[in-house]
């Protein structure tokens, strides 16, 4: 892994780098932004160097200006030396800082993307688990942190742990109100003839990779929409999967255990996220 400073400063990524009292440790008060960098090139940097901006604000952090995390991140670009066509995860990160000093502490990192992330590309088993609100309930209540990517993931990995423990791979979480919200780091999109749907941003993380392909989608003559729609549809729709930044498309072939196929039109929504070719000859 490659670890950079905003000042451009590499540091090794075997040795320490945060103080032990920085509250990105000790709380998860912080937030992140992962993406794929492919060719050298991180996909979607605006988007994600904006939805960075928007998670400080509604957890009342000050950041570094864009250009100061431009000067970490093309450190870590530079250093990389890629094996031919290995795909990179690219991390912004930002906690509050050590306790009491009020200057947050940033950094970029890189590292190969996983193999069992790139493999979830071919399909990924998914366990639904209900999440405990309903996204319109937490979108009045900013203290829960509706929609923000903060550092505090722990439910999130929970959750994927219990998927594990049950056979499975991933998790999509449900409202209490019966409605599908989105996955610990993915957003849901069933397709079904050719229209895309996804939740409605309420209470969830406003996918980039979603807006991406929707954007992508409307050019070439589907129709797209934000609606709510319940579990069964899992496994009715004619193609369901998990959008992320890294993994970009992940068709869901198996819900709960139960089967079902990879969505007829895959490929073409892949093209449509320019989905990169497998590294390493996969
Ligand atoms: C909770 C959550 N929802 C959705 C997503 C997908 O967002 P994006 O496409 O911007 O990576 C992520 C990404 O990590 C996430 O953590």
């Amino acid at each position: 892994m490659i670890v950079a400073t905003l000042d451009g400063v590499l540091h090794p990524s075997d040795q320490p780098l945060l103080r032990p009292d920085d509250v990105g440790v000790l709380r998860g008060d912080g937030v992140f932004e992962t993406t794929l960098v492919v060719d050298g090139v991180p996909r979607d940097l605006e988007e994600h160097l904006a939805r960075l901006a928007v998670s400080a604000t509604m957890i009342d952090l000050q950041l570094p200006a864009d250009d100061e995390w431009r000067r970490g991140i093309d450190a870590v670009l530079q250093a990389w030396t890629p094996l031919p066509d290995r795909q990179m995860v690219l991390r912004l990160i930002a906690t509050r800082g050590p306790e009491h000093a009020d200057v947050p502490t940033c950094y970029v990192t890189g590292g190969p993307l996983p193999e069992a992330t790139c493999a979830q590309r071919d399909g990924v088993r998914i366990r639904v688990l209900p999440r405990g609100f309903a996204g319109r309930e937490i979108v009045v209540m900013p203290w829960l942190l509706p929609g923000a990517k903060t550092l505090s993931y722990a439910i999130n990995m929970a959750a994927i742990r219990h998927a594990k423990s049950l056979g499975d791979q991933d998790v999509v979480f449900v409202g209490t109100d019966g409605t599908v919200l989105e996955g610990p780091t993915a957003t849901v999109v069933l397709a079904v003839g050719d229209t895309l749907t996804t939740p409605p941003r309420d209470g969830i993380l406003d996918g980039i990779t979603v807006r991406r392909l929707f954007a992508a989608a409307e050019k070439a003559g589907w129709t797209t929409r934000r609606a709510e729609f319940e579990t069964e549809r899992l496994l009715s729709a004619g193609g369901a999967y998990l959008l992320s930044s890294a993994r970009i498309l992940a068709p869901i072939v198996s819900v709960d255990g139960t089967a079902r196929p990879i969505g007829p039109r895959t490929a073409e929504l892949a093209a449509l996220l320019e989905l990169p070719g497998a590294p390493n000859g996969r």
